[in-house]
């Protein structure tokens, strides 16, 4: 098989002088990149590091759940999986999530949407995750931005909702360059966040927010419409006994119906 030709030295070359330290590493197989890369911060190693894994034997989703990709050793391209790790002190650590949703969104594709909090969907299916992580080490937070994308087609076996994928929208892509295609901007994106907080992104999140106005279900039951976010980048749910703010990332959403 083709060893796959990863942009390692473009992706340090446009992020490096953002982020001193900054490493990039592409491993074979690893259980998971957000596990690897907490595990080294619980060690003590905190410089800003890229983690992509050809395939993960033990991917970890959000809300405790397992997030399984098509990538196998026949195939490791079907799927991307990758990890960034920086220290990072932002004032307020509300809206991270959706920042990073936002940046992976828009830097991927114009017809993407996001479901609360980061979710990245196409249509009516998801396309990609995000799991956001964070480690204290020494008085320095670490926060850990793991995020899995469907490149090739995959099956909706275990699945809730079928799921897409990126070759759908950009047929020519691999997971190579949409890994370059992301890491830039994410960084930018991060940085942006830690000086100035969600604000300057509450408007991309609202242009991309495929929940507003939808009804949906909470996971304790209750039911309501999706009203857009707020400043902090809570959910806004309108119920029959009001507004209700969601700020807990342990409170799953579903839309009613399908999502258009
Ligand atoms: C979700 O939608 O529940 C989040 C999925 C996040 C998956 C990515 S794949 C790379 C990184 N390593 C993991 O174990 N999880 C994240």
């Amino acid at each position: 098989m083709t060893p796959i030709r990863w942009p390692s030295e473009a992706i340090w070359e446009a992020v490096e002088p953002a982020l001193p330290g900054f490493t990039v590493e592409v491993l074979p197989q690893i259980d998971s990149t957000n596990t690897e890369l907490m595990r080294r911060a619980r060690v003590g190693q905190l410089d800003p590091a890229l983690l992509v894994a050809e395939r993960q034997t033990a991917g970890r989703g959000r809300l405790g759940r397992q997030w399984h990709s098509e990538a196998t050793n026949a195939s490791p391209l079907a799927s991307l999986a990758f990890s960034l790790g920086v220290p990072l002190s932002p004032s307020d650590w509300s809206g991270l999530s959706l920042v990073a949703g936002v940046s992976v969104a828009q830097s991927l594709h114009p017809d993407l949407r996001l479901k609360w909090p980061n979710d990245i969907w196409f249509r009516d299916r998801k396309l990609a995750g995000i799991l956001i992580e964070t480690a204290s080490f020494d008085g320095i937070r670490y926060v850990v931005i793991g995020v899995g994308i469907n490149m090739l087609q995959r099956s909706a076996q275990g699945l809730s909702t079928p799921p897409a994928w990126l070759a759908e929208l950009l047929p020519t892509i691999d997971a190579p360059h949409a890994l370059l295609r992301i890491i830039p901007s994410l960084v930018r994106d991060v940085h942006a966040f830690e000086a100035q907080g969600f604000t300057p992104f509450h408007n991309r999140f609202a242009a991309l927010d495929c929940l507003a106005g939808q009804a949906v279900t909470l996971s304790d039951g209750t039911a309501g419409t999706a009203q857009g976010v707020d400043v902090t980048g809570a959910l806004l749910v309108h119920t029959a006994v009001g507004m209700k703010t969601i700020t807990s990332s342990e409170v799953s959403v579903r839309p009613s119906q399908g999502l258009g």
